[in-house]
């Protein structure tokens, strides 16, 4: 079992670049599957999320290396459609893959997705759009048996939440369909325009993404491209916080600053001065960090549901009080004891936290209880004084390539031990 170590109270200083995304590197590998000949991922991260869509590629017969931060896939010689339980329940983007094989192979069977607690996380939508497009699915002892006996058929496809995972899934699906999909109150996160991006690339055609109405017309084959994979915004503002809670300054290199313009803002408005170019972003913290008004989470392009934590870790010591309220996730303030036990004054009730901030925090020893949540302990453990020792880190492990080199790079006392 690893543990971080921080010592608290180093200002961040520097230049940090940022890697490619989770969010869209998994998607992306398994969009591989759709296609003929060698696909090259550049700017691949490696993290532990990615290194099990390759074990899943291998496993179902394609050719798959990582060297460095490129991934290679030819999936030319798939033999299998079957994922096993243990490599689905590793991380909830396993889910994307029931698309990809069923548009590759015409059936495929997969076990309900794993990922972090955040509460439930149903995967109706996504099935019941497969089912759509004339594909018969069953549940078999916790399996699910999928096929299309007559081939995936394009149709129109009304999300009733515009579900980032879903409207991934049914992308996938429908490339290789016949006909046209059309999907109404599609995802608009950066990470669908990504994969809109690379799919077209391999010869699909994708019209709408970054939009509420995506129109995908099928065709018959797509083929292997080089793609560079987009910078991870989410770990953009994990950096950045970082430097905020700590009164540094800091160069945010590699970013897209469009894909940050839903929490630049919050991050202004908490007094930080913020200088943008298109691919970099400049902080500058205040002397004491202020609160901003009522963060709602919401899908792309509002609040992300993904940096809540994040922020509410650097409100805990602005001046004032901040309300958070969560509306995608139903269990996603599990951070909140963390944060608590190291002196934040948090009061959560259902869907709404409240954060009154406080002058300091203290080291403690707390566990990441998830993904987000973890790397907000971090933010913390950094302003905090004395040691913060943070347990259970594969959760952080699962989205940040090597947290403590990034953040000793800018300074941090913070390390890794077992
Ligand atoms: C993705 C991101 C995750 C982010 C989330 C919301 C990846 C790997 N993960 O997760 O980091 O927090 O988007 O931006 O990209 N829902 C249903 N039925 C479904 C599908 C979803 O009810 O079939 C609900 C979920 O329970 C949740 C909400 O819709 O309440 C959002 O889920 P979704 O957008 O699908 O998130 P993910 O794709 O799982």
């Amino acid at each position: 079992m690893q543990k971080l170590v921080i010592r608290g109270g180093t200002a961040l200083e520097g230049e940090i670049s940022l890697p490619g995304a989770k969010n869209s590197a998994l998607p992306l590998l398994a969009a591989s599957v759709l296609c003929k000949g060698e696909t090259f991922f550049e700017n691949c991260p490696r993290l532990t999320d990615v290194f099990s869509a390759c074990r899943i590629l291998t496993n179902i017969g394609c050719r798959c290396n990582m060297k460095g931060h490129t991934v290679s896939v030819c999936a030319d010689s798939i033999n299998l459609s079957e994922i096993p339980e243990t490599l689905m329940q590793e991380m909830r983007s396993s889910i994307v893959f029931l698309g990809a094989l069923l548009g590759r192979t015409g059936s495929c069977q997969v076990y309900y997705p794993g990922g972090c607690e955040l509460g439930p996380r149903p995967i109706d939508l996504h099935l019941d759009a497969l089912k759509r497009m004339g594909a018969k699915i069953r549940r078999h002892e916790g399996r699910l048996d999928c096929s299309a006996p007559e081939g995936l058929c394009g149709c129109c496809i009304h999300l009733k939440f515009p579900s980032v995972g879903a409207t991934e899934n049914i992308m996938l699906a429908a490339v290789l369909a016949k006909g046209e999909t059309v999907i109404c109150n599609a995802a608009r996160e950066p990470e669908i325009c990504d994969l809109a991006d690379f799919l077209r690339k391999c010869g699909a055609h994708i019209k709408g993404d970054g939009e509420s109405t995506l129109r995908i017309k099928g065709t018959k084959e797509l083929h292997g491209c080089i793609h560079r994979i987009m910078p991870d915004r989410i770990a953009g503002v994990t950096y950045l916080s970082a430097a905020a809670i700590t009164g540094g300054t800091i160069k945010l290199s590699g970013v897209k600053n469009a894909h940050m313009e839903n929490v630049l803002p919050v991050l202004e408005q908490a007094g930080c001065r913020i200088d943008r170019s298109e691919d970099f972003i400049y902080l500058r913290s205040p002397k004491r960090l202020r609160s901003v008004s009522r963060l709602r989470t919401m899908p792309h392009p509002g609040f992300p549901t993904d940096v809540q934590a994040i922020i509410m870790s650097i409100m805990t010591l602005a001046d004032g009080i901040t309300v958070f309220e969560e509306n995608i996730f139903e269990s996603r303030y599990r951070h909140v004891d963390g944060l608590i036990q190291m002196g934040a004054e948090i009061c959560v009730s259902g869907r709404t936290a409240v954060v009154s901030g406080v002058k300091k925090l203290y080291g403690a020893h707390a566990a990441a209880t998830d993904l987000r949540g973890g790397a907000a302990l971090v933010i913390a453990g950094l302003a905090a004084e004395g040691i913060t020792e943070i347990r259970q880190i594969h959760h952080i492990d699962r989205g940040y390539e090597e947290i403590e080199k990034v953040l000793k790079g800018a300074g941090a006392d913070i390390r890794r031990i077992s």
